[in-house]
């Protein structure tokens, strides 16, 4: 893989997946076990987040560190980026100097303009469409918990339009899961991806499903899976009509009572469960809810494996690092 930008799922193959995931298995123990070589000896990178984040940023400054390279962060302010420098002329000035770069923002297309014009590996740490990098970290920790993962079946409730639908769904076909989508119809996935999903599990053996009853949906799940119900970039404006289509789709104690008794609950964070947020107490303000898409009592269950799942971040991005710089 060397050389490659990891954009999207789409672009790599269910070989190429499994072998991302491996290193990261690798990397992890040898981290652990304290024999870590380091690979990206002199290599820099470019860390470009047009949106916030704990997770992403952390685990590519980390795994850079741990990895003998440096890195450079690009904020929401303080560059030129989009203001006065468009995505082309910014990837040709960084490509100049950087040998690989990330980038958080809004438009998958500009982190696709990135790689097109930098001539250097870029790597998607979150667009409105896509979160590829998480998703390794999902698939890893569910093979850590559970085994294979083609033998399980991952249901995703909550906005399966969002960034984590879109990724879920087409990495869940690409490994070859039983894969199933519950949401209110509004908000299932496109139907170009929906129809792109159901090419590949033709190929793959991958169950794809789209349902709107938790009953139905989460029967036999190995796997509850959440997100937010509004994403980074989405006005606070839609909050009520988005709590309007989703409030019964909460991953509550009654909705987990329909999947297996061991399944795991997992969350790609920040999550909304209690009111210790800013963004939480106004909306309990507004709406009178002390838990969105997550309840507290779920979210702290010993079903839940989320700071297990957020700690992998570091192991994958990592390994997508080394295995497209090296
Ligand atoms: N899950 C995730 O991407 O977290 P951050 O927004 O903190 O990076
Ligand atoms: N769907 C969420 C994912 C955060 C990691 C968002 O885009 O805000």
């Amino acid at each position: 893989m060397k050389g490659k930008s990891f954009l999207k799922l789409l672009d790599f193959s269910t070989q190429e997946i499994k072998s991302l995931i491996k290193s990261a298995k690798d990397l992890k123990s040898d981290k652990k076990n304290n024999r870590e070589k380091q690979n990206l000896k002199g290599k820099n990178l470019a860390l470009i987040f047009e949106k916030d984040s704990t997770r992403t940023r952390c685990a590519f400054e980390v795994g850079a560190m741990d990895q003998g390279a440096n890195t450079t962060y690009l904020g929401a302010v303080g560059s030129q980026i989009g203001k006065k420098e468009s995505i082309a002329d910014t990837a040709r000035v960084l490509g100049g100097m950087f040998d690989g770069i990330e980038y958080r923002g809004s438009s998958q297309e500009k982190v696709e303009e990135l790689a097109k014009y930098s001539g250097v590996p870029v790597w998607n740490g979150l667009t409105d469409e896509f979160h590829p990098t998480q998703i390794l970290a999902d698939f890893m920790t569910i093979e850590e918990k559970k085994g294979k993962l083609s033998d399980q079946k991952l249901v995703y409730v909550g906005d399966g339009r969002s960034n984590m639908g879109n990724s879920l769904l087409i990495g869940a076909a690409k490994m070859g899961m039983k894969f199933t989508i519950l949401s209110p119809l509004e908000l299932f996935p496109e139907k170009k991806l929906i129809t792109k999903a159901k090419e590949i599990a033709m190929e793959t053996g991958a169950v794809i499903n789209f349902e709107m009853l938790p009953e139905k949906a989460l029967e036999d799940a190995d796997v509850v899976y959440t997100d937010v119900w509004l994403s980074m970039g989405e006005k606070f404006d839609i909050w009520k009509e988005r709590i309007e289509l989703l409030k019964d789709y909460q991953v509550n104690k009654k909705l987990m009572g329909y999947a297996n008794e061991d399944a795991i609950f997992m969350h790609c964070l920040p999550a909304f469960h209690n009111l210790e947020t800013e963004i939480g107490k106004k909306i309990y303000q507004e709406f009178g809810l002390e838990e969105l898409e997550v309840s507290d009592e779920v979210f702290e269950s010993e079903q839940s494996v989320v700071f297990d799942q957020a700690a992998n971040r570091l192991h994958t991005i990592k390994s997508v690092l080394v295995s497209t710089l090296v």
